[in-house]
């Protein structure tokens, strides 16, 4: 496995990029927009495709590095189902897992620093954002926070997982890199409360000054979705309505991009066609699947994913390969649900 952790010195964030092996896929966790540029550097190093990129919760002490990266590499962006960023292409609830080749983190539902706070747990270790850090957990006092709802994600979900897992947290401010669940559960000072309003009495009494990047970074960060006005305003963007309008249409073919679980839980438009996100690229080149089907059907191509993103993307990139009629349905079958559209499983 490759495991790098990377640090951002001005905001004391870490960045863990993940790959099951040299020439495939890779996961990167926490990006900082500022580091953007040394994290495709290593990817293309190492040989590695980025094809998600995850944060644990809406920073508020630097802007993401989730858009940049999107941009660049037409990676997969993935929050939790309560954020506020804007757009997003998945977003996850507790239990679901992000899984790129090789790997598999299982989202932990564990909301108190943010109420958008998720951990994520790879085999022998956790990612914890900042509900648990190193002899310390992340402050209460904003973005919805709760002492209540944080002491429960680390006594009841955390402090669960077997003593032995590692745990590595979004920030360190004192230079530890890793620690483990056992270490913690002894040593950290915040965890030595012997009932839960003892911990909302700690954490309520921190008087923090509020972090210096805040007011930059937390509106930033509701924004990271892929200039959606400028792709609204492409002729080959779809509305809800206008997408409605051609349920049955025979020169049009539905195009799912997601992947299967979401497909099962959230249900399909019916008669779609399902060519998920990862492959897209080789299915809409010549030659490939999607463009000979487009080319031999003259169906026109209409993509639609989670919440538009995905799509926005694939609509773009047909394009590119010469087929000039694809489109997709702007905010996706979120949208498509919202509108009442026609769901098959
Ligand atoms: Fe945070």
């Amino acid at each position: 496995m490759i495991f790098r952790q990377l640090f951002d010195a001005t905001s004391g964030t870490y960045t863990y990029l993940i790959a099951s092996r040299r020439g495939g896929e890779a996961l990167i966790i926490d990006p900082v927009l500022e580091k953007v540029d040394r994290y495709l550097q290593l990817v293309r190093e190492l040989d590695l495709r980025l094809v998600k990129a995850l944060d644990t919760h809406l920073h508020a002490d630097h802007i993401t590095g989730l858009g940049a990266l999107r941009d660049r590499t037409h990676c997969v962006t993935v929050m939790g189902e309560q954020t506020k960023a804007d757009v997003v292409s998945i977003r996850v609830a507790e239990g679901d897992t992000v899984d790129v080749e090789g790997i598999a983190l299982e989202a932990l539902y564990t909301p108190g620093h943010t109420d958008d706070s998720y951990s994520y747990l790879m085999q022998d270790r956790v990612f914890t954002g900042d509900t648990l850090l190193i002899r310390g957990t992340g402050r209460t006092d904003f973005q919805n926070g709760d002492p209540r709802a944080q002491y429960d994600s680390i006594f009841n979900k955390l402090l669960k997982l077997p003593s032995e897992t590692l745990l590595y947290p979004a920030h360190d401010y004192k230079g530890d890199t890793v620690s483990t669940i056992g270490e913690e559960k002894a040593c950290n000072p915040r965890l030595q409360v012997k009932s839960v309003d003892e911990y909302v009495d700690l954490m309520n009494n921190l008087k923090l000054a509020n972090p210096k990047m805040m007011d930059v970074a937390v509106p930033a960060n509701m924004q990271v979705g892929l200039a959606q006005e400028d792709v609204a305003h492409r002729e080959w963007t779809l509305d809800i309505a206008e997408a409605l309008a051609l349920i049955g249409n025979p020169d049009v073919a539905f195009v799912d991009l997601r992947e299967d679980k979401e497909r099962c839980k959230h249900g399909v438009i019916p008669n779609s066609l399902h060519a998920p996100y990862a492959d897209l690229m080789q299915h809409v080149h010549a030659g490939g699947m999607l463009h000979e089907f487009a080319r031999l059907t003259s169906r026109r191509l209409l993509f639609y994913c989670a919440f538009g993103e995905r799509s926005a993307m694939a609509a773009r990139a047909a394009q590119g390969a010469g087929l000039g009629s694809a489109c997709h349905i702007k905010g996706g079958i979120n949208a498509w649900k919202k509108a009442g559209g026609p769901l098959g499983t």
